[in-house]
């Protein structure tokens, strides 16, 4: 009977110990996951917005190979995007703008060069019987000049939608070896911002005499730089334009 009784009670007691084990792995499987931040600080609403902080904070090459997927994501269409800067010069100035310009804004250059370049006997515009001074009045007198140039057209033509036109300032007007551009191109589609150099001409009607000889594109004013152009210049005038 002794037996019995001890055989009982011990069954009951293992009964006990089971059940105790039974519910306290079902109290851990209905527990919140541990979280490394106390749950308070992390409403439900800010999952999204912490995510997108999380990859602003991650590493670049994360973040680079996140915008490449995005990329990879996004369909292929002909769309430009590209930034140009051409500029025609023959004394260096209009240059040094144009490289600072394609530095700041990240653009492709391309020089427009005439076939038969200007020597500086050419470029002596007071005296009346240079090649300068004879081709302004030939211009002045109504006919055409044209000063070929090596190329007309730059590659990858399509590809960009912001045309920058850099040239010098001639008796007021754009030197005239830019014209070949501006009529041998078009400018469909594409956002063109003229820009020069004087000595103390200002930009005048350069640029809208331009735009009427393209005749396709969407001309903006255009800014005038002094010979001695500098590289914060180009920096001020480029934030002004919030490209
Ligand atoms: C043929 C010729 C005509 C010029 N006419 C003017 C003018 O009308 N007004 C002016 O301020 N500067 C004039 N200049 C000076 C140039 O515009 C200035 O030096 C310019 O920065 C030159 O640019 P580049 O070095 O890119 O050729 C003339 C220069 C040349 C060679």
């Amino acid at each position: 009977m002794k037996k019995r009784i001890t055989a009982l009670l011990t069954g009951l007691a293992v009964s006990l110990a089971l059940a105790a084990c039974g519910s306290s792995a079902s109290a851990a499987s209905s527990a919140p996951a541990p979280s490394s931040q106390p749950a308070s600080s992390v409403p439900a609403s800010s999952a999204v917005s912490s995510q997108a902080a999380s990859e602003e904070n991650a590493p670049a090459s994360s973040a680079a190979s996140s915008a490449a997927s995005s990329e990879a994501a996004a369909p292929e269409t002909e769309s430009a995007g590209g930034t140009l800067v051409v500029y025609y010069s023959a004394t260096g100035n209009t240059e040094e703008a144009a490289g600072y310009i394609a530095e700041l804004t990240g653009g492709d250059l391309f020089e427009l060069t005439p076939v038969d370049d200007y020597s500086n006997d050419d470029l002596r515009w007071t005296d009346p019987e240079s090649r300068v001074s004879t081709e302004h009045d030939a211009i002045v007198a109504g006919e055409t000049v044209t000063v070929e140039l090596t190329a007309v057209t730059p590659e990858n033509w399509d590809s960009y939608d912001t045309v920058f036109i850099g040239y010098p300032i001639w008796w007021g007007e754009a030197a005239w070896p830019v014209d070949g551009f501006v009529t041998g191109n078009d400018f469909t589609g594409k956002t063109v911002i003229p820009f020069c150099t004087s000595s103390s001409s200002p930009l005048g009607e350069s640029g809208t005499l331009l735009a009427e000889m393209a005749g396709t594109g969407d001309w903006q004013e255009g800014h005038r730089f002094s010979s001695g152009v500098s590289e914060s210049d180009v920096q001020e005038w480029l934030d002004g334009l919030g490209l």
